[in-house]
């Protein structure tokens, strides 16, 4: 894959409920990724969808009344819903349902069997359905009479069926050492080593067939078999990249992935498990897995079986998309689990959004209307402050690739809102009003440098805000192919002599 291109992808959700703010989070956080590469001129592609095999699936079919496929249309389209909603800019929606992804699963199966990472057996332990996840003896604890899983909560049962098995014991050593050479192929660092510990306690074959049920993927030399639905689920990582075609564009554009985005909860599936698939397919493995934490409502994860769950839908009709991105972006850290509740919400809106950001914009436009005919013209004569917050601003804008580039988007949007302050402060300090009595030239440098500061900042948080941005954008005259981070290199972004256009306002104060 050629450096300036970018695949990323989210999870592919169980379309077995209705999507919770979790999918959301997830989706947001891979999509704020994608259109910061975007912007930054690389060639990206954003992969998201559903995973449809497997019991859990077949179960809540069977609840619902519906044979497995039908049920999975109907609930893989509220998903495909989803994506519009959030403002998602995927490029690919895939259901693993689909030809072009049992072609994929096929060919990575005989391939696994073909190197002999497989072999026949039997299954004996703990599985449980909620997560699809095998569980050791010493992973499962018994409360009133039933057995847990400690890792995840979720409720465990024994399972003793034929099945093929994958030799993942004999990738320890190559896992180990694939990590210690790529230091951030898991992030956070946090997780890295959790991970690192897990494989180093020992990894046991992994069961990579049931028998017991139906609905999945028949292994293609024995229909006794469906494939474990981890196996089938990771693959369509390279099913949207027309793989096996491995000579086609697009597996050659885009593979290896660059960050699978996910919840920390499926860690162990891509961190472990894919790359061995990987490296006994002899297929390069993805170059990152970013694990982010979960979303608690109060202290427990939100979760359907619990019954917390804060719709993403209602909040975004009540308070609106970008408002809900910028919240889930900001307020969460995102390495670590992160409460969210509609206090908190109203806060981070009025503070950041409505105050800050939304009142600069709204200021300098209204300001320039009223009394500049709409235009400003740079000269060449700048003060000390208008120097100073150049300066400041310069300083503040020469991380954010790189935050970017380690999916540090808490510091990111910290440094942007701070760029926002300051220019807030910087047009306290000079005072444009009075400017125009006395010195008309001075006041057209405030408001030029005003007007580019707010360029810089709205074409920064584009990716988390993209229709509030695009406003002042289009605002400000700014064409869509200019709205690039080429002003990180030092290229300008609006002309000396600017008109505008009038702004609506952009987000409204929550009393
Ligand atoms: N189908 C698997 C993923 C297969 S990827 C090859 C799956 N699906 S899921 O629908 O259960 O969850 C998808 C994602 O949502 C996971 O990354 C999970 O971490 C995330 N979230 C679900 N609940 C969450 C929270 N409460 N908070 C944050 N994200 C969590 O797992």
């Amino acid at each position: 894959m050629k450096k300036n291109n970018y695949y990323i992808t989210t999870p592919i959700y169980y379309p077995s409920g209705v999507p919770h703010m979790g999918h959301a989070y997830s989706s947001i956080i891979a999509d704020v990724f994608a259109r910061f590469k975007r912007n930054d001129k690389c060639n990206v592609f954003f992969l998201t969808g559903t995973d449809e095999h497997g019991l859990k699936i077949q179960k809540a079919a069977e609840k619902a009344g519906l044979e497995p496929l039908s049920y999975c249309d109907k609930l893989s389209k509220v998903f495909r819903d989803l994506t519009k909603k959030l403002n998602l800019s995927n490029d690919d929606f895939i259901r693993t349902t689909e030809t072009r992804h049992y072609k994929s699963v096929n060919d990575l199966w005989n391939k696994l069997t073909k190197s002999g990472d497989i072999y026949l057996s039997k299954y004996k332990g703990w599985y449980s359905v909620s997560d699809e996840a095998y569980y050791n003896d010493n992973e499962v604890i018994e409360k009133n009479g039933k057995k847990y899983s400690t890792f995840s909560g979720s409720e465990v049962e024994w399972v003793e069926e034929e099945s093929f098995f994958f030799k993942l014991s004999a990738w320890q050593n190559k896992l180990l050492q694939f990590y210690e050479k790529n230091e951030k192929f898991i992030l956070p660092l946090s997780r890295r080593n959790e991970v690192i510990n897990f494989v180093k306690s020992g990894l046991k074959d992994l069961s990579v067939s049931r028998t017991s049920f139906t609905w999945g993927i028949k292994t293609p030399n024995n229909s006794k078999h469906v494939i474990y639905v981890w196996l089938d689920a990771l693959t369509n990582y390279l099913s949207a990249l027309d793989y096996p075609n491995i000579n086609g564009k697009l597996y050659k554009e885009f593979w290896p992935a660059s960050v699978h985005v996910i919840g920390k909860d499926i860690l162990r599936f891509h961190a472990i498990y894919w790359p061995a698939f990987l490296f006994a397919a002899k297929i390069d493995p993805p170059s990152r897995v970013f694990g982010h934490g979960w979303i608690l409502s109060g202290d427990e994860k939100m979760s359907k079986s619990k019954g917390n769950i804060l719709n993403p839908l209602e909040i975004i009709d009540n308070y609106g998309i970008d408002e809900l991105r910028y919240y889930l972006m900001k307020e969460v850290s995102h390495g670590s689990d992160g409460s969210i509740s509609l206090k908190s919400l109203e806060n981070c809106i009025n503070s950041d959004l409505a105050n800050n950001y939304g009142n600069l914009c709204q200021r300098v436009f209204t300001f320039i209307n009223n009394n500049c005919n709409g235009s400003v013209v740079k000269n060449k004569n700048l003060s000390n402050s208008d120097k100073r917050i150049i300066k400041d601003t310069k300083l503040l804008t020469e991380n954010l690739r790189d935050f970017m580039d380690n999916q540090n988007l808490n510091n990111y949007i910290k440094s942007v809102i701070d760029i926002s302050f300051l220019t807030n402060k910087y047009i306290n300090d000079e005072e444009p009003w009075k400017l125009k009595k006395n010195d008309v030239d001075k006041m057209n440098n405030v408001l030029h440098i005003a007007l580019e500061e707010i360029a810089k900042i709205s074409i920064l948080l584009n990716p988390i805000i993209p229709l509030a941005s695009n406003k002042v954008l289009d605002s400000l005259n700014i064409d869509s192919k200019s709205r690039n981070l080429s002003f990180l290199d030092g290229e300008k972004i609006i002309p000396d002599k600017i008109k505008i256009k009038k702004l609506e306002i952009l987000f409204k104060k929550i009393t």
